[in-house]
């Protein structure tokens, strides 16, 4: 991997493949309390009504993050994001999602949900970043492992 100036180099951006579960799985555990199996994730980058985008290492194709989206008519919704915690903070998850989100669009979505944990200030910022605009909560969503809950956001952004 290169870096310049503390940046990773510009990230190759793919569709997601199924062969990815295994480093996608490694990146989910380290980015959600309870984390999707290998076979999970296989499972559903191959549904047909699944979308992937992944980012990858331009110099040896490794997987720096992925996003995950689902598709039914005329909406989609985010199911999962996540990038390599080696990595975050230097604009590989906005390179992610800003293709991401052209790669909905051109597959028919004209608006995406997601739901987002209220505590969690890099994926809002994240969204944020690409005017998603909240459109709902549900409260004590999530469950942590030490039992507390927290609010999930409903997030939603027109693609047309
Ligand atoms: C959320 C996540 C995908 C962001 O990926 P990333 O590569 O670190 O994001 P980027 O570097 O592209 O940053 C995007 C924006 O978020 C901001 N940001 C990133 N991490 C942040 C943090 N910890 N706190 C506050 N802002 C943060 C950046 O400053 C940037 O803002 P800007 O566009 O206004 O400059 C990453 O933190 C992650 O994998 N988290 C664990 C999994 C997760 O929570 N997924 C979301 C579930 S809803």
């Amino acid at each position: 991997m290169i870096f310049l100036w503390g940046r990773p180099s510009p990230s190759a951006l793919r569709p997601l493949r199924a062969e990815a579960a295994p480093e996608c799985a490694r990146i989910h555990a380290s980015g959600f309390a309870y984390p999707w199996s290998e076979s999970e994730l296989e499972n559903l980058i191959s549904d047909p009504s699944a979308l992937g985008s992944a980012a990858l290492d331009p110099a040896n194709a490794k997987l720096r993050g992925f996003v995950l989206s689902r598709l039914a008519s005329d909406e989609a919704e985010i199911l999962t994001i996540a990038v390599d915690p080696a990595l975050r903070k230097a604009g590989v998850g906005r390179d992610l999602l800003r293709a991401h989100l052209a790669e909905v669009a051109a597959a028919g979505a004209a608006r995406i949900f997601l739901e987002v944990d209220e505590h969690n200030a890099a994926a809002l910022a994240l969204y944020a970043r690409f005017g998603f605009a909240k459109v709902g909560a549900r409260r004590g969503y999530y469950k942590q492992p030490d039992g507390k809950t927290a609010s999930a956001l409903v997030m939603r952004r027109d693609l047309t």
